[in-house]
């Protein structure tokens, strides 16, 4: 099958080009570029002799006049089906898969969580059970280590080989995945003997279990409390924590789901002093607050995450990060639980609402709507939602570039649509939106998954099963 994407503004981390992009197969075979002067002087899609040489040989073309054209979103931080609290995320490999291909996310890198007492090559056979075969869009996984021992140390080197080269550790749920800085040193030698990285949930979750309890003992026990309970600031000194163990272990550090201020000036710190340390943050950091956390009656149970949502000022200062790269990436962190059966778990009790915010479909649209108001450019919104996760994360060129041999995946999208996020007309299973009523100019309007047209014109036209298993070689940031 041949594919002709024809008349559309290329957009790629070094910039814009109108260029046309043939497809073979899975793979892009081909990309020639309009005659940019003739085209900004009519209006239109300039003629090429390159593209009417391909038209013939395409069995389709696809009209991209007035739209960008993407490598395909990849989601460096989901969690399918992710047990947590007595309960599991509501979204299946595939349910959630789906989704990612409806808001233009064609790979995601979920996470196979070890459960204390068991292996970490037996977890990961666990994970494959559960999305061989049943995926849309392409997947990685990273592999949560809650149990260090000598038997999981040694095991990091299986993982690698099985191309699983990222391990995330916890700083906070003491008695679930909390490793002691000691665990996490060891976890990090080992890495950085490799050549993987540790991925870290940065917050003190020994503080925080106790200012837990006071809350609760003082009976304050509505959802706002999860925000009040985790402050910025243990979020701050587990970053630079972290980042001080890596560098005594000379390992680099990725540290997930960034949400402070305080945490950004460590990291931005450490950069700046040449230390391998990369960062991302999430949409939900980026245009919710406390104040949604504090909606009333039960309703801010919606928004408990970990870390939680902050007070506004944080936003306008991870928008900075990225654009000083201190934030290299942009991932969902999506964790979906449904409010009516699921996030009820904590009523009366904050410390038990399960933690997750559900976003996978959402991340490319909420992203270029910070192009739309000018907080990021349009290449810095490629670079990263899709072309810097695929460096970190070892897929690069394969994933995350438009370009001659790199997987067909491809995302043509319509800048100047408007939507409204609901629950109503999002494909995520979960029973409510995070960004319900939201207002958002730009759409997808096709999303290719190496080659095939997963989603077009409102219709998705995915299997599961489609999406593969993809073994990463290790983070480019460190060769
Ligand atoms: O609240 C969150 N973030 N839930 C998912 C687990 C994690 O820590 O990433
Ligand atoms: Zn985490
Ligand atoms: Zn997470």
């Amino acid at each position: 099958m041949r594919i002709l994407i024809s008349g559309g503004t290329v957009v790629t981390a070094s910039g814009t080009m109108p260029a046309d992009v043939l497809v073979d197969g899975e793979k892009i075979a081909a990309l020639t570029t309009r005659d940019n002067f003739a085209e900004r002087r009519s209006g239109q899609p300039a003629a090429n002799e390159h593209v009417s040489a391909w038209a013939p040989a395409a069995d389709r073309i696809i009209d991209a006049t007035g739209k960008y054209v993407l490598p395909g979103g990849i989601d460096g931080h989901t969690h399918m089906e992710m047990p947590f609290g007595g309960t599991f995320s509501a979204d299946t490999f595939e349910t959630g898969t789906r989704a990612a291909a409806w808001g233009g996310t064609t790979t995601i890198i979920d996470f196979a969580v070890q459960a204390k007492g068991t292996s970490l090559l037996s977890t990961l056979d666990k994970w494959h059970a559960k999305a061989d075969g049943n995926c849309a869009v392409d997947y990685g996984f990273h592999m949560i280590v809650s149990d260090v021992n000598d038997t999981s140390l040694k095991e990091m080197d299986a993982c690698i080989a099985a191309g699983v080269n990222s391990f995330k550790m916890f700083m906070a749920y003491p008695g679930v995945f909390y490793a002691t800085d000691g665990e996490i040193l060891l976890a990090m030698q080992q890495a950085g003997r490799s050549g993987a990285i540790v991925m870290m949930h940065a917050e003190n979750g020994i503080a925080i279990d106790q200012l837990v309890a006071q809350a609760l003992a003082a009976g304050k026990t509505d959802p706002v409390q999860h925000g009040l309970t985790r402050p910025p600031e243990l979020e701050g000194e587990a970053t630079s924590r972290a980042i001080t163990l890596a560098k005594v272990a000379r390992s680099p550090l990725y540290i997930v789901h960034l949400s402070a201020i305080h945490a950004l000036a460590a990291v931005a710190q450490a950069r700046d002093a040449g230390q391998n340390v990369f960062a991302e943050t999430c949409p939900q950091y980026l245009y919710l607050s406390l104040e949604d956390l504090a909606r009333p009656g039960f309703e801010g149970a919606k928004y408990v995450a970990s870390p939680p949502l902050r007070p506004p000022p944080h936003q306008q200062t991870l928008w900075q990060g990225l654009r000083t790269n201190d934030l290299s990436v942009v991932s969902t962190d999506h964790c979906p639980f449904c409010f009516a059966d699921q996030k009820e778990l904590g009523r009366g009790d904050f410390s038990k609402i399960p933690n997750g915010i559900p976003g996978v479909e959402h991340r490319m649209d909420l992203l270029h709507q910070g192009v739309v108001t000018g907080e990021i450019s349009l290449s810095r919104w490629v670079e990263i939602s899709s072309t810097t996760p695929a460096r970190m994360f070892g897929l690069y060129p394969r994933k995350g570039v438009i370009q001659p041999g790199s997987d067909a995946d491809i995302v043509i999208y319509n800048p100047l649509a408007k939507q409204i996020l609901s629950v109503a007309t999002h494909h995520m299973n979960v029973d409510y939106s995070a960004y319900e009523g939201m207002q958002i100019t730009g759409k997808v309007e096709t999303t290719l998954s190496r080659g095939r047209v997963v989603i077009d014109a409102g219709e998705y036209h995915g299997s599961a099963g489609h999406g593969q298993f993809l073994q990463r070689d290790l983070c480019q940031y460190l060769q």
